[in-house]
């Protein structure tokens, strides 16, 4: 069965990325199923306005909920009965760090509908009331902030769909990459392809010596070199700052 994708944004052409290359073939195939909805549709007003001054004060405006609420009301009617509570990622820079495990888990629902909000954010309301009928889950992709959810949930979606059976051409491309192993967080090894002497820099002679044994320790070597230096926090070190 297809998994379900849904997106609502008051920037709907940001997600037309979505119907490019794998993910776009996936999509294509009927692997995918993607539905992007425009927060103004669920407007009554002239302006079709969907923020308002914040109560207490402060920079910036906030989300209104009315169009939230008719929306994931909508949203949820067109969803029926696939899952009894469907995920709904809220992407924020104050959610839970997004990780691969989180990908893994988003990547074993039938569903999955992306909030997404200006970074002042969304009526609290909406996210509290959503809580009762969605499996609520607000998500950072870093210790960053960006102009709204639509780059975040594009990326976490990227994350999740090249996890699902079929969108990956070659599914062995996902065993050995970083991340993809809990009990074993390195960073990938480098790698190299023909020419074996490039502008005079050669290509490390241990991966043309044909001895998988040595190829295998070797990139073990560079993986464990690279996070120590990279990503200290991995292995249980203080990261640098
Ligand atoms: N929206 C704005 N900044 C974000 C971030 N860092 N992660 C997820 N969503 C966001």
């Amino acid at each position: 069965p297809a998994m379900r994708l849904d997106a609502v944004t008051i920037l709907p052409e940001y997600f037309e990325p979505l119907r490019l290359s794998l993910i776009g073939r996936a999509v294509e195939s009927g692997l995918l199923e993607l539905h992007v909805h425009d927060l103004r549709e669920y407007t009554h007003d002239r302006h079709r306005t969907v923020d308002d001054t914040p109560y207490g004060g402060g920079a910036g405006m906030v989300m209104k909920p009315e169009p939230w609420g008719e929306a994931l009301d909508a949203l949820l009617a067109d969803l029926g009965s696939r899952e009894d509570r469907p995920v709904l990622v809220v992407p924020t820079p104050s959610g839970r760090p997004f990780t691969q495990a989180e990908a893994a888990d988003l990547a074993s629902h039938p569903s999955m509908a992306f909030a997404c909000g200006r970074y002042e954010g969304i009526d609290r309301r909406v996210l509290d009331w959503a809580g009762g009928l969605f499996d609520v889950r607000e998500l950072s992709l870093g210790d960053y902030v960006l102009n709204g959810g639509e780059v975040a949930a594009l990326a976490m979606i990227e994350a999740v769909v090249r996890l699902v059976p079929g969108v990956i051409g070659n599914p062995d491309s996902l065993v050995e990459e970083s991340y993809s192993d809990a009990d074993d967080p390195l960073l990938e090894y480098p790698v190299y392809t023909k020419p074996a002497s490039w502008r005079g820099l050669e290509v490390p002679p241990v991966l043309l010596s044909g001895d998988h044994g040595r190829v295998g320790a070797w990139r073990a070597e560079r993986s464990l070199e690279i996070t120590r230096a990279r990503r200290p926090d991995l292995l249980g070190r203080p990261a640098a700052e």
